[in-house]
């Protein structure tokens, strides 16, 4: 999944130059902060699916969420390309599975995820220029 992050946005490398090495796209997916974020962001898919009658309880922890990838340098289209890579992992291992609704379902829950983060980013922009 995250492999096919870096195939659509080569230049994401850049975000995740932590204190190690991380010049190749094979540096990036080999280190352990770059393994460690992919364990966050599943831990957050992970809550989202197992609240999807409640995700307004998520609210507050999205907001934030977004404020720190703000913080962090990371723009909101960019979350939409983790998405892209999301269901390109599902429509990978689930094969004929991976039905019209069954991808319009994870499209909405995910949408719905980036949507309360994008709007805690926008927030702390506007805080930093007040
Ligand atoms: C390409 C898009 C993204 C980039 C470049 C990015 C980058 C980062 C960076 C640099 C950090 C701080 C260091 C760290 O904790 O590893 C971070 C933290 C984090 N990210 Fe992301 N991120 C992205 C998308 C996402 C998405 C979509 C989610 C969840 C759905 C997410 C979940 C998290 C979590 C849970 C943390 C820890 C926040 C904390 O310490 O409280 N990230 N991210």
């Amino acid at each position: 999944m995250f492999s096919r992050l870096f195939e659509l946005d080569p230049a994401l490398l850049s975000l995740f130059h932590y204190s190690t090495n991380c010049d190749s796209k094979q540096d990036c997916l080999s280190s352990p902060e770059f393994l460690d974020h992919v364990t966050k962001v599943m831990l957050v898919i992970d809550a989202a699916v197992n609240h999807l009658d409640d995700l307004h309880s998520l609210e507050d922890f999205l907001l934030n969420l977004g404020r720190k990838h703000q913080a962090v340098g990371v723009s909101t289209q960019s979350f939409t390309v983790v998405g892209e890579s999301l269901l390109y992992m599902l429509q990978c291992s689930l094969g004929q599975a991976y039905t019209a609704p069954l991808r319009q379902a994870w499209l909405n829950m995910y949408s719905i995820v980036v949507g309360v983060m994008s709007r805690g980013w926008s927030k702390n922009g506007d805080d930093k220029a007040d």
